[in-house]
């Protein structure tokens, strides 16, 4: 078992390791992006229309976490889009991979000391409503993170937040709002729903799903909460978009794969681009 003494010194080396990372991205470029993009499978084309951008490797940034997978690949960009300044990471790190949840988070924590307001996290998963359909974007309205070990765990970082965060908004209404009314504007059907958490990297089994099912989730992915948990307690603005790239295996499908997941993911590619691009230029 850990002593308080360790307990704070695994903090404090945590807050050092942000600075490290928040230091080392400065020393590449003097811009100060406004907005956070997590690039999710289906948005990394998204990073072909920034402009002015300074591309930094995630393994050229001390203490940053690395992608294991295929279709995250794994740098951040900054540079100009819709007229913001924006940092766009075009990959992510999941639990599943082995990284522990404050490990995934490292990277909102230090988008967050760079001086955003604003992180747009976005993911593919699968439905488990029946009245959404692969290729429907949806809106994240609230999440469950039952299945999620709490990135918060541990000493509170105080520079960042409070021990205690208030989860009853835990995406900006006006953000979902916001992106309602973009997609209106670009003649978009959006879904809007709760998004169930799961730690993977196996896909669901029908129990779980029904489970998930009886406890308000609309939709189920591997990703986004632990992010969002993290920006809530920066005090960042967050908004969730959720492109759904399959049904889960309670609609009768013959099973949920990663390549499918891929390809529904570039299928849309074009309209996830469009809504996100949409969304900056009004924040
Ligand atoms: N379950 C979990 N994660 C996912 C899925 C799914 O069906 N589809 C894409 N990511």
């Amino acid at each position: 078992m850990k002593s308080s003494k360790e307990l704070m010194a695994d903090k404090e080396s945590l807050v050092t390791k942000i600075n490290e990372a928040v230091q080392y991205i400065k020393s590449k470029t003097t811009r100060q992006p406004q907005i956070g993009i997590v690039l999710g499978t289906g948005l990394g084309p998204l990073a072909e229309q920034l402009e002015e951008v300074t591309s930094i490797p995630y393994g050229d940034i001390p203490h940053f976490p690395t992608p294991t997978i295929a279709g995250h690949s794994g740098r951040l960009l900054i540079g100009e889009l819709g007229g913001q300044c924006i940092a766009a990471m075009q990959g992510r790190v999941h639990y599943y991979e082995g990284y522990d949840t404050a490990e995934i988070t490292f990277p909102v924590r230090v988008l967050d000391r760079l001086g955003i307001k604003t992180i747009i996290l976005t993911n593919a998963c699968g439905a488990v409503s029946k009245h959404f359909a692969p290729g429907d974007l949806m809106v994240i309205e609230d999440h469950l993170s039952f299945f999620c070990p709490s990135p918060l765990r541990g000493g509170n970082l105080d520079e960042f937040g409070e021990r205690f965060v208030d989860m009853s908004a835990a995406y900006t209404p006006e953000l979902v709002k916001l992106a309602e009314n973009t997609a209106k504007e670009l003649g978009q059907k959006l879904q809007k729903g709760v998004y169930g958490y799961w730690h993977g990297p196996t896909f669901e089994t029908a129990a779980e799903i029904r489970g998930f099912m009886a406890l308000g989730a609309d939709v189920v992915g591997m990703s986004t909460v632990p992010e969002a948990i993290v920006a809530r307690h920066c005090g960042l603005n967050t908004l969730g978009i959720s492109c759904i790239t399959n049904m889960t295996c309670i609609y009768g499908t013959d099973g949920t794969n990663h390549e499918d997941v891929i390809e529904v993911g570039n299928q849309v590619s074009e309209k996830f681009i469009a809504l996100i691009k949409g969304i900056v230029e009004k924040i």
